[in-house]
């Protein structure tokens, strides 16, 4: 399933929750082999961009980002064209004038390609590359004022094509659960919902328009529960709060989840002072008595 892996591939986005620099430590649960990596909440891809599967299918229910990816597969040259074109407009005036297309009429226009390249700007020039959209859907993070932003990191998008191109790779943007409906016996899926928060009402996490409700990490681990069933391998990342905790402590009758407390380096979090270290879980499901 493996193949020699490509070191220049990484994240071409920051992405909030960002998996890089917890993969050391997720590295040795991941099963050593499977037939198809499923990624439901893909986000900026640390892990499949780590793991390197031939045969991926990779969801994000945030249609820009998953647009992106399908660019950076069939359209590079055009987006690196866009790219080189935005690396000469990081200044405060363009970057409020390129974030507010989206709530023009003209933005309803504008080509996939040109959306990502617009994307890909956002995300390096604007504060703490966070990512959020107000409730009409429209992208609100203010400039960042960085010096030398990277805006066009062509190797990296290079390589990122190559692989696409080269394996199995299948795109969708929807809801996880119908993201995961076809994972058959033996396929891995890795899960990286938006986090619980300590504090319930916080729970609403600006990735998308709508928020990430404990509704949600329920109705995820009763999937989860399904698939182990089926016979997937299943590992899901969130924060450890007393709500995920207990949520996966309960056994069914075929399934038990371990519960592997990992430490994190959180960057992005507009509120500096909540910067730092969160306690992190890994929860690897097995499957009890084969069914
Ligand atoms: C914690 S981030 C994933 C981070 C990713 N692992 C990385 O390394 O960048 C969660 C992702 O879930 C997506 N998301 C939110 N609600 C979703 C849903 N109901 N179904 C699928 N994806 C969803 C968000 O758009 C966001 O990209």
């Amino acid at each position: 399933m493996r193949r020699k892996k490509n070191l220049i591939l990484q994240p071409v986005l920051k992405w909030a929750g960002g998996k890089r620099q917890l993969l050391s430590q997720l590295e040795k649960f991941f099963p050593k082999k499977y037939t198809s990596y499923y990624e439901p909440f893909v986000g900026g891809g640390a892990v499949l961009f780590h793991l390197q599967p031939k045969k991926a299918i990779i969801n994000d229910y945030n249609e820009d980002l998953i647009n992106l990816y399908r660019c950076i597969k069939d359209n590079l040259e055009e987006l690196i064209e866009k790219l080189k074109y935005y690396e000469t407009k990081n200044d405060s005036e363009s970057f409020y004038e390129i974030r507010g297309v989206d709530r023009t009429d003209e933005y309803k226009k504008w080509t996939p390609v040109e959306r990502a390249a617009r994307l890909i700007y956002l995300n390096r020039t604007c504060y703490n590359g966070l990512f959020r959209m107000n409730s009409a859907g429209q992208f609100n993070s203010p400039y960042g004022s960085y010096k030398n932003p990277c805006i066009c990191n062509e190797p990296v998008l290079r390589a990122m094509s190559k692989y696409f191109n080269e394996n199995e790779i299948e795109f969708r943007s929807g809801d996880f659960e119908d993201a995961c409906k076809d994972a058959p016996k033996g396929s891995f899926i890795y899960l990286d919902p938006p986090y619980d928060q300590y504090d319930e009402q916080m729970n609403f996490v600006g990735y998308t328009k709508d928020g990430f409700t404990r509704e949600d990490q329920t109705r995820l681990k009763l999937m989860c529960d399904k698939l182990i069933e089926k016979g997937c391998y299943v590992m899901i990342s969130n924060s450890k709060t007393p709500f995920i905790v207990e949520l996966y402590s309960d056994k069914t009758k075929y399934v038990t989840y371990t519960i592997n407390t990992v430490n994190a380096r959180r960057n992005i979090n507009s509120n500096a002072k909540k910067r730092g270290e969160v306690e992190e879980v890994l929860i690897v499901g097995k499957l009890d008595i084969e069914k």
